[in-house]
């Protein structure tokens, strides 16, 4: 049994029931038990901690829906336990991991093998995404049914993209029939060849390989071609261009089930950080330009992008110590992008606080397809992940005191404000932070997470 909690007189948002007043919550037995917006109507049970929440937005447990976790294979870089605390640093009491892994998350065997991880980690849940093909080598198909059966959320190959239209085609009537989301990593591998940045100025300036926007825009528009006929649901990850922005517009205007995420570089990094040969700038899809953010930012606002994802992407230091070409693609983002989705989206004045929440809650919880087990909401009778943000905290994003085990993050040394200050994980409080810096100090009891 967990010690229960009380959260008391913090701004309570839900934006799946368009709750968002001032209000108490009670945390017990797992779950939210109770909201009250009469002030001292709930009268904490014995043994209850009280945290006063005044000033704080309490919400649902955020959901990061794409982050890369490395087990198995690469345990240097992160394990699904540093990850998993990573998250709740963050904020987070739910994530998504990648399937390109060593081996790839191909076969339900693997699948459990991550569950059982994540478990065993005690912080924040792990939902996996398997991989649609064989070894991510988009040649045959994975046994998706089967890794849906023992809990596999969603497919993808992220990493790579589905290339052949072929496979594609079978790719998305698999998951059309067993309901699950289709993540596509949008890239043309014949437009990319070579490329290490945004195909611009700036990568002439600097001598290196282009890569194009319109790479990822020509897989989008083929997609959502190939989707009329399957139906499935489809989702575009990592999106990074204004031209992306305007083809996934289009389709949901015309009713076609597409869904896309924005990460925090790409809406806050343009690609003249890969000046000097700055290897945390290479990302893939890559930084691009300042019209390109200002489309993804308008695509949030007007609903097009309803769903934010880290892309958290860990890579040892020796190997970021490489030179441009050759370093690996990726950042990691899971403990610092609360603060910069704020900064970018809330503070510039783009949308609401309770919108920044949806994009963070019940929208990638619909499409992992969990808010039917409770996920997203913050409703009494539903799950005790909740997660409290003081909004007001100003700090400086250290990568030395991430729990993560890289330090990939480029926008360390930032000045940012916002911060998780409590997060709870099936009721169970696995952060205490009063403001900042006491991250992660984690109360002894232990209460195994309940199952996925
Ligand atoms: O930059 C990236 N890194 N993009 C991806 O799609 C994969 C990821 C990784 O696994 O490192
Ligand atoms: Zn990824």
């Amino acid at each position: 049994m967990s010690t229960p909690f009380l959260l008391r007189g913090g701004r309570a948002i839900d934006p799946a029931s368009g709750r968002d007043e001032t209000a108490d919550v009670l945390i017990a037995d797992g779950l939210v038990v109770a909201i009250s917006t009469k002030r001292g109507e709930l009268t904490p049970p014995a043994g209850a901690r009280v945290i006063e929440c005044e000033g704080r937005l309490v919400v649902p447990g955020l959901i990061d829906p794409h982050v890369h976790l490395r087990e198995p294979g690469a345990d240097d870089k992160e394990t699904i336990a540093s990850g998993a605390a990573a998250a709740v640093a963050g904020g987070f009491t739910s994530v998504c991991c990648m399937p390109n892994t060593t081996p790839a998350i191909d076969l339900p065997s693997t699948v459990e093998f991550v569950q059982m991880r994540a478990q065993a980690s005690q912080r924040a849940r792990v939902f996996v995404a398997g991989a649609a093909t064989v070894g991510r080598a988009g040649e045959q198909l994975a046994p998706m049914g089967a890794m849906a059966q023992v809990g596999a959320v969603a497919f993808t190959d992220d990493g790579d993209c589905v290339a052949s239209a072929g496979m594609m085609g079978k790719v998305l009537a698999v998951c059309a029939s067993l309901d699950k989301v289709f993540m596509q990593h949008c890239q043309d591998p014949t437009l990319t060849a070579g490329g290490v940045m945004n195909a611009g100025v700036v990568s002439a300036r600097l001598g290196l390989g282009g890569w194009p926007a319109v790479a990822e825009e020509v897989i989008i528009e083929r997609d959502v071609r190939l989707n009329r006929i399957h139906q499935a649901r489809y989702h575009v990850q990592h999106l990074s261009s204004a031209g992306s922005v305007e083809i996934v517009r289009e389709a949901r205007a015309q009713k076609q089930p597409i869904t896309a995420e924005a990460s925090p570089h790409h809406l806050l990094l343009t690609e003249e950080m890969c000046g000097g040969y700055n290897t945390q700038a290479k990302v893939n899809p890559p930084l691009r330009s300042d019209r390109d953010i200002h489309a993804i930012i308008e695509g949030i606002v007007d609903g097009t992008i309803t769903i934010l994802a880290t892309d958290h992407a860990p890579h040892t230091s020796a190997e970021k110590a490489r030179d441009f070409s050759t370093a690996p693609f990726g950042m990691i983002g899971m403990e610092c992008s609360l603060a910069l989705y704020i900064k970018a989206l809330v503070e510039s004045g783009a949308i609401s606080w309770a919108r920044l929440i949806a994009l963070l809650t019940i929208e990638p919880a619909r499409l992992l397809g969990i808010d039917a087990r409770g996920h997203g909401r913050l409703e009494p009778g539903l799950s005790g992940d909740v997660t409290v943000i003081d909004p007001t905290v100003e700090w400086t994003i250290d990568a030395d005191e991430f729990k993560s085990k890289s330090r990939n993050c480029p926008f360390n040394g930032w000045k940012v404000k916002g911060r998780a200050s409590n997060v709870f994980v099936a009721g169970r409080c696995l952060l205490i932070g009063d403001g900042v810096a006491s991250a992660a100090r984690v109360p002894s009891q232990s209460v195994r997470l309940d199952a996925l």
